[in-house]
């Protein structure tokens, strides 16, 4: 059974005066006007503890958008339970029926449910609706479809059979649950980390962050109405701890599908390694953890080209893109004038709630958040080493507003050069023109992370070095883009090093994690 390549779903542009601008306005309207109570799903009911958690905008800190319903070590084992006990219908339904129901929830969310995901995330994760379209409709949708596609291509792979022998691959799920543990920044890797093992024919328990709760319990509606199973996925709400505790001593624990830190998902394998002889089969550990992703211009790169891809590259979405710009190499010849023209450029940009559609910058996820990067900035601020470029102010009386801040260092190695900050903090390093080559061994060297990264250049031959010497240095290597904005069936998207396992989210590399391989050979 065949799914013909989809195309990527066209992105609204919700321009002044749109029917789409109107109706998501609309939709934001709604959802802060009736305060939501969110349950946990699991085995396909709604689950409610009354030990609830408050939702708030971050960027509306004294707006109540609503609770959702905290779990404990019993609900996660219900829901263990649950997904078992959905295991063996599920894997033996058809796989094209499988498919049907993730194309179901791809069409639901383009044509019926497009600002009910974007106003969520929004509103839960202060996205503006640009970069919310991108990620809740866009993305998610594209998810579901390329990966229903790549699946179908993967079934097609059979071995070769000389005469008299008939020889065959089976493309089993897993036995047992996969553990789906996702992050705030996208509501499409929250849809796409339970999803992806579910399509190959897999029952998944899925933590959300306790950020991304309002968006991705409405994906898990959305799902339970294109006709999802009861059991195949369950919503659980949990402390990390807890989760870990029961799911990681299961017998039947599967897998695991992580985005996150990578001192969680370190201290996750520990675990699972220490309960190795516990388990059915081994499980397949699959995690993107974390970038300090770069920008390398050389000289013949165009001042402009330079200033958008640092602008869109380090501050779109506050900087909280796991493939987010945050430290640049500028070569001496043009780096005054990059700095200044981007200080402008970051002057223009506004501000505040996502509800007035011309702020581009919103607030950070949370308290935690504005406290780690508002440290960094304070201590920039009294370090004589840096200077300030841009930005540098903070406030959270209102929301976790932390300005678009740009950091200028003479030493390769400050602290903002290497650690992983995760908000709109970008530091700057100045290169001697003539050392373009040493620039990008320094590159190299200056990170344990390899998410993503860019070469900014006209000249083919600095195009071609850049490549070659920075060949592990980022998973997705872009050339004269921001390293921000993989577009799935495009660019799949994944990087190696203390950024993760590699296994290319929305590819067929993701897939082959989920399946559990039978080789055939009969006799004739
Ligand atoms: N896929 C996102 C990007 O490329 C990051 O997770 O920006």
């Amino acid at each position: 059974f065949h799914f013909a390549a989809p195309q990527n779903e066209p992105v609204l542009n919700y321009a002044p005066g749109s029917p789409e601008r109107a109706a998501l306005k609309k939709q934001l309207a709604a959802f802060k006007a009736a305060p939501a109570d969110i349950p946990m799903y699991i085995g396909g009911k709604e689950v409610r503890t009354g030990k609830t958690v408050d939702i708030r905008p971050p960027h509306e800190i004294k707006h109540k958008l609503g609770h959702f319903h905290m779990g404990d070590a019993s609900h996660v084992q219900t829901a263990i339970d649950a997904a078992l006990a959905a295991q063996a219908q599920w894997a033996a339904t058809p796989w094209e029926q499988r498919a049907a129901i993730f194309l179901r929830a791809a069409e639901l969310i383009a044509t019926k449910y497009r600002y009910h995901m974007n106003a969520a995330t929004m509103l839960g994760q202060s996205k503006n609706a640009y970069q919310a379209e991108i990620d809740s409709a866009c993305e998610l949708i594209d998810f579901l479809r390329f990966n229903v596609h790549y699946l179908g291509e993967i079934y097609k792979q059979q071995p070769y059979s000389p005469a008299g022998i008939h020889n065959r691959t089976e493309y089993r799920p897993l036995e047992g649950f996969v553990l789906a543990v996702t992050p705030f920044n996208f509501t499409a890797i929250g849809g796409n980390l339970p999803t992806a093992p579910a399509m190959c024919g897999n029952v998944v328990v899925w933590k959300p962050a306790n950020t991304q709760v309002f968006a991705a319990s409405m994906f898990m509606q959305i799902l339970l109405e294109a006709g999802l199973p009861d059991g195949v996925i369950n919503l659980v709400y949990a402390e990390g701890p807890v989760l870990g505790d029961v799911c990681f001593a299961h017998r039947h624990f599967a897998g695991i599908h992580f985005t996150g830190s990578t001192g969680v998902f370190q201290q996750m394998w520990k675990t699972i390694g220490g309960n190795i002889d516990k388990y059915r089969s081994y499980p397949r550990i699959v995690g993107e953890t974390g970038g300090k992703d770069f920008v390398v211009a050389h000289a013949s790169a165009p001042v402009d080209v330079v200033v958008t891809a640092l602008a869109r590259g380090a501050f779109e979405y506050q900087g909280q893109k796991c493939s987010a710009a945050s430290r640049a190499y500028l070569p001496d010849s043009m780096a005054d004038e990059v700095l200044e023209k981007l200080k402008a450029t970051l002057g223009t940009m506004k501000m505040g709630t996502v509800e007035d559609f011309g702020n581009f910058i919103n607030a950070v996820i949370d308290e935690r958040s504005f406290d780690k990067i508002s440290a960094y900035i304070a201590q920039a601020k009294k370090d004589p080493k840096v200077k300030i470029i841009a930005g540098g102010n903070y406030s959270k009386t209102d929301g976790y507003f932390i300005e678009p801040t740009v950091i200028h260092t003479t030493d390769p190695k400050y602290r903002t050069m290497c650690e992983e900050i995760f908000g709109p903090v970008l530091t700057v390093y100045t290169y001697k023109a003539d050392q373009f080559e040493e620039t990008l061994q320094l590159v190299d060297s200056t990170s344990d992370y390899a998410l993503t990264g860019s070469i900014l250049a006209t000249d083919r031959y600095a195009i071609e070095l850049a490549t070659r010497k920075l060949v592990n240095s980022a998973g997705n290597f872009y050339i004269n883009d921001k390293p921000t904005g993989a577009v799935v069936g495009q660019q799949p998207f994944g990087g190696a090093r203390a950024s993760g396992t590699n296994d290319k989210a929305g590819s067929m590399l993701n897939l082959y994690r989920w399946l559990n391989a039978r080789t055939i050979k009969e006799t004739m």
